[in-house]
């Protein structure tokens, strides 16, 4: 199986006074099906990393390959078109418009990137039985409960089948039962063959991971298994 992602002696260094070294000489690679988390105190550098590999910001040094693309070399709108089309996000703070059904949610996305209009609603409804919300296709956010709204915005991340799903404390905002939800459904996910990188500072949550990765000090240590 290929790499989805590989990163090289990847650095971040912030310029402030002192410098921060956020990221010191990361190595990793993510290959197509993997479940990969990454924990670590907080100041430890997961947010950094999250950018870096969400193609949010660029390494100060190294080399970052998404889906066979050196990300470093690229100009913004290159990151950009390379973001929208092969990562989709999910966060703690599922960003959903309230205004709008869930399968509305679902399918916004696209409208700014393209794609199938006429056959756009059937394939949201598609992304939510996915996530096992196929009876809540025209419920609002405001009705619907914290894990509802946040498999409404996996189902989103998952709809222009991203080659990776990044999630920052995808599980944040929910109790323990909820969050027993959603990672049963990144276990399904990972089933179908889903890559998933998940940054939490949670335990349990990267326990459920076939990859443990632990940063600290902007140093990457994976764990055996
Ligand atoms: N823009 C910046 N300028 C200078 N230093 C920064 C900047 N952003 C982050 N840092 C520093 O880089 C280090 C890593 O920060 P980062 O936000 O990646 O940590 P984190 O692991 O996400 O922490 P948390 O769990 O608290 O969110 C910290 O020491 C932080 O102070
Ligand atoms: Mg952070």
């Amino acid at each position: 199986m290929s790499a989805v992602i590989r990163l090289s002696g990847v650095c971040r260094v912030f310029p402030s006074e002192p410098p921060v070294r956020a990221l010191s000489n990361v190595d990793i690679d993510v290959r197509e099906g993997d479940y990969v988390s990454i924990v670590g105190p907080s100041g430890s550098g997961k947010s950094t990393l999250l950018n870096v590999l969400g193609l949010l910001d660029r390494p100060t040094s190294g080399s970052y390959v998404i889906d066979g693309v050196e990300s470093t070399s690229l100009g913004e709108s290159a990151r950009a078109a390379l973001r929208g089309s092969r990562i989709g996000f999910v966060f703690q703070s599922f960003h959903l418009l309230p205004h709008r059904t869930a399968v509305d949610n679902v399918g916004l996305g696209e409208v700014y990137r393209g794609g199938q209009r006429k056959t756009r609603a059937a394939r949201a409804k598609a992304a939510l039985e996915r996530v096992g919300l196929g009876h809540r296709v025209g419920f609002r956010p405001d009705r619907l409960s914290g894990g509802e709204r946040q498999r409404v915005a996996i189902a989103r991340a998952l709809f222009g089948e991203p080659a990776l799903l990044l999630c920052d404390e995808p599980t944040g905002n929910l109790d323990r039962a909820t969050t027993a939800s959603v990672l049963s459904l990144f276990d399904s996910l990972r089933e179908q063959g889903v890559t998933l990188v998940v940054i939490t500072h949670d335990e349990e949550v990267s326990r459920r991971a076939a990859r443990r990765v632990r940063i600290e000090d902007g140093r990457l240590t994976e764990e055996p298994w």
